[in-house]
């Protein structure tokens, strides 16, 4: 009875305060296996150890605990060994491993980033260092705002001269400006570290144009940056 009660209990804590986390659905539209990254923030706990594979049609969830914080990519071009040692063409991290146990995805890729229970969940797409794959977030059974925030285009197709990251002279990554010519302009630092000094550059417009939904450079939050509260979200690559 008392144990009863208790799970009552906790059923409606969850349930109508809305104090739980998230159950991310990730799922693979690209036409090969690709291996996710995923990399906590600071104080928050590594889901699946930082990595997973994701076969193409097979989604995986992947539950988050209230207030985690995090970001998601997709690795393109891996190959590992048994003890899970390698490399990837894109996105790789902690030097090759399949797992990334905290470590960042090397630049460029495209990134989808969450804060939750903050009070509400925070979500976007950035592309502040660059592009790799298509990557859209759909919120589901959340209320609030709630949109999806996604960059569906594959700007690979149409990177600039300069940004393009090529293997076997096909392009498979796009870098942003500040990553590949490491300017303050385009970095919004040193005197460009604020929205009325950091704008918009004839690089990150590319990216604006074929991405709307997504951050283009640092200061992008206004058409960038999405809310929702209580929500389970579908991560989908490609
Ligand atoms: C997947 O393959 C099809 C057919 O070969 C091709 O048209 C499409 O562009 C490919 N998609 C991706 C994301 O590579
Ligand atoms: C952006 O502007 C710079 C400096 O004017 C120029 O060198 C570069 O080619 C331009 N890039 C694009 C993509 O328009």
């Amino acid at each position: 009875m008392a144990l009863l009660n208790l799970s009552l209990l906790f059923f409606f804590f969850f349930y109508f305060i809305g104090a739980d986390g998230a159950v991310f659905t990730l799922q693979n539209r690209c036409n090969s296996t690709i291996w996710l990254g995923i990399q906590a923030g600071a104080g928050t706990p590594q889901l699946m150890n930082g990595g997973l594979e994701l076969n193409p049609g097979q989604p995986i969830n992947v539950n988050a605990p209230t207030g985690w914080s995090g970001r998601f990519w997709g690795r393109t071009g891996c190959f590992f060994d048994q003890s899970g040692k390698g490399y990837c063409a894109t996105g790789n991290c902690g030097g090759g491993v399949a797992e990334c146990a905290g470590a960042g995805g090397e630049p460029p890729a495209t990134l989808a980033e969450f804060t939750l229970n903050s009070p509400l969940d925070f979500y976007d797409i950035s592309l502040v260092d660059g592009f790799n794959i298509p990557v859209s977030i759909v919120p589901t059974g959340g209320s609030g705002d709630c949109k999806s925030a996604q960059c569906l285009s594959d700007l690979n197709q149409n990177c600039p001269h300069g940004l393009q990251v090529r293997r076997n002279g096909r392009v498979v990554a796009c870098k942003s400006a500040c990553l590949a010519f490491n300017q303050p302009e385009y970095c919004c630092t040193g005197a460009y570290n604020n929205p009325n000094t950091c704008k918009p550059s004839n690089y990150s417009r590319v990216f604006k144009d074929s991405c709307p939904a997504a951050y283009s450079y640092a200061y992008d939050d206004s058409s960038s940056i999405f809310t929702c509260k209580g929500a389970n979200y579908l991560i989908t690559f490609c």
